[in-house]
């Protein structure tokens, strides 16, 4: 097959190209304007795999360029992974507008070169965002949705929604959403990695660059929760397991076309970890000893949540490999590899 990748320099989709590459006779290449990525991206990709991938920088958002620029170029495409999307919680809140018109028009753009294209398959960026604060642990599929906490969230929901309707709408098409818990680690070559711009949000980009003297202070958002230990539990999940969900998805479409029409799978590990488990699995790994700080919760955090990701086992034949300690040993050698080349993320604070 054909497969273009949108987002193919970010976190999730260079893994993903890696694995498409490692385990698959597709062809992949990649749209990314590089607004949240590095173009450096491809030739660590090209050092792992030996494959350099073409990229196309396009702003998914102008549908008249991605048609023309992409579309009338790159004929016969079979399927889109669509990873471009803004994803940061706090900044959309910031500006609604923007995440907005970001992530549905380029989605809607897509989803218009689809049909006019003939493109077969599509997978979508989800998140376990679209559950909200829900009692019942672990989530499973049929757990409802519910209104987002911020307008990342409310993106990922009606994206869903939107890429629903339309493969009930058309003929010669499926479609799967992939809701994501928690992505962490790094390429098991420790080539590969997140690339935060600013000072991250997330948890394990946090940990590390805490670590490496990046940021000057750890705070656990908040220790009084109902939970083992006080702090909030997550379902984190090593991003190259996400990655092979991806090929695996592929597959599944590709068999059940004519069949199946739309799906959502939760990709996690189906373990729920407090942040202090996670702190414990990094100084394990990397054999330091975290000095961290309580802090208040962080608002819109939800108490608990992890997967259950029975669905994907079963349909996808998917079967995450890694642990939490992977995920932060990984994670722990690529932030050594930033330490190197990436001097100027510093922010003083
Ligand atoms: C967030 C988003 C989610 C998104 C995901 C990946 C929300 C509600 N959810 O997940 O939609 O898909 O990021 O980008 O924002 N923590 C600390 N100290 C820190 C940082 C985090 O204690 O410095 C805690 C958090 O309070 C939370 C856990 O670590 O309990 C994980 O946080 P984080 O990595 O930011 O992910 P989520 O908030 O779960």
């Amino acid at each position: 097959m054909k497969i273009l990748v949108t987002g193919g320099a970010g976190y999730i989709g260079s893994h993903t190209i890696i694995d498409i590459i490692e385990n698959t006779n597709h062809e992949v290449i990649s749209i990314d304007n590089f607004s949240n990525s590095n173009e450096d991206t491809f030739d660590r990709i090209e050092k792992i795999t030996g494959k350099r991938v073409k990229n196309y920088n396009l702003d998914l958002t102008a549908y008249k360029s991605l048609k023309e620029k992409f579309f009338d170029v790159e004929k016969d495409i079979d399927g889109i992974i669509h990873f471009a999307a803004l994803k940061a919680v706090g900044e959309s809140v910031e500006k609604p507008v923007l995440y907005y018109h970001n992530n549905l028009n380029s989605l809607i753009n897509l989803l218009k070169c689809v049909q006019k294209y003939s493109v077969k398959h599509f997978i979508f960026s989800s998140s376990c965002t679209v559950y909200g604060n829900v009692l019942k642990q672990p989530v499973t599929e049929e757990s409802p949705t519910q209104n987002a906490e911020s307008p990342y969230g409310y993106t990922k929901l009606v994206g869903e929604n939107i890429l629903k309707d339309f493969s009930l709408s058309i003929s010669e098409f499926n479609a799967i959403s992939l809701r994501y818990f928690n992505p962490v680690g790094a390429h098991i070559s420790g080539q590969n990695g997140e690339l935060p711009t600013g000072r991250p949000n997330n948890l394990v980009p946090v940990v590390t660059q805490f670590a490496s003297g990046w940021i000057n202070e750890l705070t656990v958002h908040g220790d009084d929760y109902g939970t083992r230990d006080g702090t909030a539990i997550r379902d984190y999940i090593h991003v190259s397991d996400i990655a092979h969900a991806h090929v695996l998805a592929l597959e599944y479409l590709s068999k059940s076309f004519g069949e199946l029409r739309y799906d959502v799978f939760n990709l996690g590990t189906g373990i729920g970890v407090t942040v202090f488990e996670v702190f414990e699995a990094f100084e394990k790994s990397a054999g330091l000893k975290l000095d961290y700080n309580i802090g208040p919760r962080r608002s819109g955090d939800v108490e608990c949540i992890y997967a259950d990701n029975k669905k994907a086992r079963t349909k996808l034949k998917w079967m995450p490999k890694y642990t939490i300690e992977d995920a932060m040993k990984t994670a722990w050698i690529w932030q050594q590899e930033l330490n190197l080349i990436r001097d100027d993320m510093v922010r003083p604070e």
